[in-house]
């Protein structure tokens, strides 16, 4: 397949196109390095263009004439969304509104989105599956929500076979550490964060919140390998044959994890202590959210196979062998 991708030298996105361009599928990437690398995008072409653009981009979408979008393309901190509110439904909506114009315009089939756990706010029950109530608590979170339901309303108008993939907490890195995620001191990404602290990059690992009803106080999350998502990004794609497979697909290991159990494998494949601090709860962080990932499994054939001592590891491999990686 000819396949689009927007943000494809960003995190998920290039590990993505590596896994495309292995299962023998054409990827044009098309992004605006504003947090990807150049670097990062491998074995296929890269365009220098802006999602709010559809000058930019359209020449893109008439040359390579794409069956299918992947679209990573967005900006992705629950945090600074509150602090900068308009630039990211600038380029989280209207973005993704250009990129759907643009498929629609040119005949794209199936498109594939990057939403977030971030639309079920604080879950009521977990695990929680795609059938739970959407409550959006950062402005981030409502730009996917909004995402997700232009997306569906495209496809309803349009006929484009859509995923809307609410990945929980992508983490880790390649085996060979050739490939991994560039979290600089601004970086908010728990486990990004917490290698810092152990290099002694920063004074210490800040804990938001020891009080939540968990069995050690710290916040439970589902940490999933970034080669595990980028192999769900693959399956869907190629699984979307049908109009009843669109619609909202988690993408989880469904493994809860606390903030003390990350730290804990931490020392373990570091053998060197992390300092910590605690700090009161952020507001809007749920205490308990992981996934319950099976539909992923009976609609697309994917489930998780990376555990999380394999996600630590491979991220302080990166880390630690590519310094710039934290700059
Ligand atoms: N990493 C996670 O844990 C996580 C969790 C849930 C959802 N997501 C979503 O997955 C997607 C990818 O996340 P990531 O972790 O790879 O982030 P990332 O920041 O590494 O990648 C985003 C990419 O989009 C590009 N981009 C940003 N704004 C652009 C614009 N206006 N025009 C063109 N390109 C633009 C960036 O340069 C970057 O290459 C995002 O949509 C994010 O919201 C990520």
């Amino acid at each position: 397949m000819r396949v689009l991708v927007t943000g494809g030298a960003g995190y998920v996105g290039s590990f993505t196109v590596r896994r495309l361009l292995a299962a023998g599928h054409e990827v044009v990437v098309v992004d605006n390095l504003s947090t990807g690398r150049r670097e990062a995008v491998r074995g296929c072409p890269l365009r220098m263009a802006d999602i709010r653009d559809p000058a930019g981009m359209g020449p893109v979408f008439e040359e390579f004439r794409p069956e299918a979008v992947i679209h990573f393309a967005a900006l992705k901190s629950s945090e600074e969304s509150l602090r900068d509110i308009g630039t990211y439904f600038g380029v989280n909506v209207t973005g993704t509104q250009n990129v759907l114009d643009l498929c629609a315009r040119t005949g794209v089939e199936r498109f594939v989105f990057s939403s977030s756990c971030a639309v079920y706010g604080t879950p009521q029950i977990c695990p929680v599956d795609e059938t739970a109530p959407v409550r959006p608590e950062s402005p981030y979170g409502e730009t996917k929500y909004l995402s997700e339901r232009m997306i569906a309303s495209y496809g309803q108008a349009t006929g484009l076979r859509y995923a809307n993939l609410r990945y929980f907490n992508a983490a880790g890195a390649a085996d060979d550490a050739s490939l991994g995620e560039y979290a600089g001191p601004a970086a908010t990404q728990l486990l990004p964060v917490a290698v810092r602290a152990t290099l002694g990059l920063a004074p210490a690992l800040r804990i938001f919140g020891d009080d939540y009803p968990t069995p050690d106080g710290t916040a439970l999350r589902d940490y999933i390998h970034v080669e595990d998502l980028a192999q769900a990004h693959v399956r869907v794609l190629e699984g979307l044959d049908t109009d009843e497979r669109c619609g909202p697909v988690n993408l989880g290991r469904g493994q809860p994890v606390s903030v003390r159990e990350l730290i804990d494998a931490l020392r373990h494949v570091s053998e060197k202590d992390t300092t910590v601090t605690t700090a009161p709860r952020r507001p809007g962080d749920p205490g308990l959210s992981w996934a319950d990932p099976d539909l992923a499994l009976s609609r697309f054939g994917w489930r998780a196979e990376r555990d999380l001592d394999h996600i630590v590891r491979t991220a302080w491999d990166w880390h630690t062998g590519t310094p710039a990686s934290l700059e």
